[in-house]
């Protein structure tokens, strides 16, 4: 399935992925802090700093830190090993988890993204603060594209299942969008024990990004149809469940009642074809 929409709008995407990368610095991710340097190496210009401070919100790290651990806890207990994750970023998930020479990781983004992610590695492999390894690929793809898409399982074992990722890219897509993403993900998933992990498909998330407001979903029975009337089956796993394993909020000195209420209606979801 070809790109149907504008390339601006992706474009205004493409620096979330460091917002992102910043929050999970302060929850102190394995690889986060070294990601995060590489990218002010290779991006930042004299007297100009590379994220803007007001996209640098503290407050808002226990939030990303959930989300990065709830999907790691989500890949563990479907017993996952092949790993498609779209719309990488500048995730750090693809670099802990292949220490483990059992996974094969694929990350895709969209090109100018993930030929910095590929510069970060080699750059942290040059440093030896991350070993080489054979079992991890950045691959340039986009979402939108079924081909780009299936070109990358060429790196998997088709004999074993996959899991697919996509961490924060629902919320730019509006739903014409999110149904061609959706479209093209089932198409991937061949065996009943694929996944497909999602995040962002809450109704009320904590940043409103005026830009994309309206790609929202309106209420969870709407959110619940529109995924049913594609074939998927739902599973919710719960912010709150992983808030005993989070590091950012004593850091942040943040209260329980607070982290509850960052946490509230929010969710990881898995879904089956
Ligand atoms: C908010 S960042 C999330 C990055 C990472 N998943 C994380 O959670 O830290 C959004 C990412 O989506 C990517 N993106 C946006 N539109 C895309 C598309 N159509 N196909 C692939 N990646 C896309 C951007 O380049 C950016 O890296």
């Amino acid at each position: 399935m070809k790109e149907t929409t504008n390339d601006g709008q992706y474009q205004k995407s493409l620096p979330t992925a460091l917002l992102t990368a910043y929050e999970k610095t302060i929850a102190n991710i394995p690889f986060s802090q070294d990601i995060f340097h590489e990218l002010e190496q290779i991006l930042m210009s004299p007297g100009k700093s590379m994220l803007p401070e007001e996209l640098r919100i503290p407050s808002i790290a226990p939030y990303f830190e959930a989300r990065h651990k709830l999907i790691n806890i989500a890949l563990l207990e479907n017993g996952a090993t092949q790993v498609l994750e779209i719309a990488a970023g500048f995730s750090s998930r693809g670099m802990e988890l292949t220490n483990n020479p059992k996974f094969t990781y694929v990350e895709v983004d969209l090109a100018e993204n993930i030929q910095l992610k590929r510069k970060v590695f080699q750059a942290m492999v040059l440093k030896q603060r991350i070993s080489s390894r054979k079992n991890i690929f950045f691959e340039d793809g986009n979402a939108l594209d079924f081909s780009t898409l299936e070109t990358t399982m060429k790196h998997f074992d088709k004999s074993e299942p996959v899991a697919i990722i996509a961490e924060g890219l629902l919320r730019y897509l509006t739903l014409q969008e999110k149904a061609i993403v959706a479209s093209n993900v089932k198409q991937l998933l061949e065996k009943r024990s694929d996944i497909w992990i999602i995040s962002d498909a809450d109704i009320d998330l904590n940043r409103r990004i005026e830009d994309f407001d309206l790609n929202l979903f309106t209420s969870s029975n709407d959110r619940k149809r529109f995924f049913e009337k594609l074939g998927f089956g739902v599973e919710e796993y719960q912010y709150m469940r992983i808030i005993s394993e989070l590091v950012s909020p004593k850091k942040l000195g943040k209260t329980d009642e607070e982290i509850e209420r960052l946490f509230k209606n929010k969710h990881v979801y898995v879904m089956r074809a």
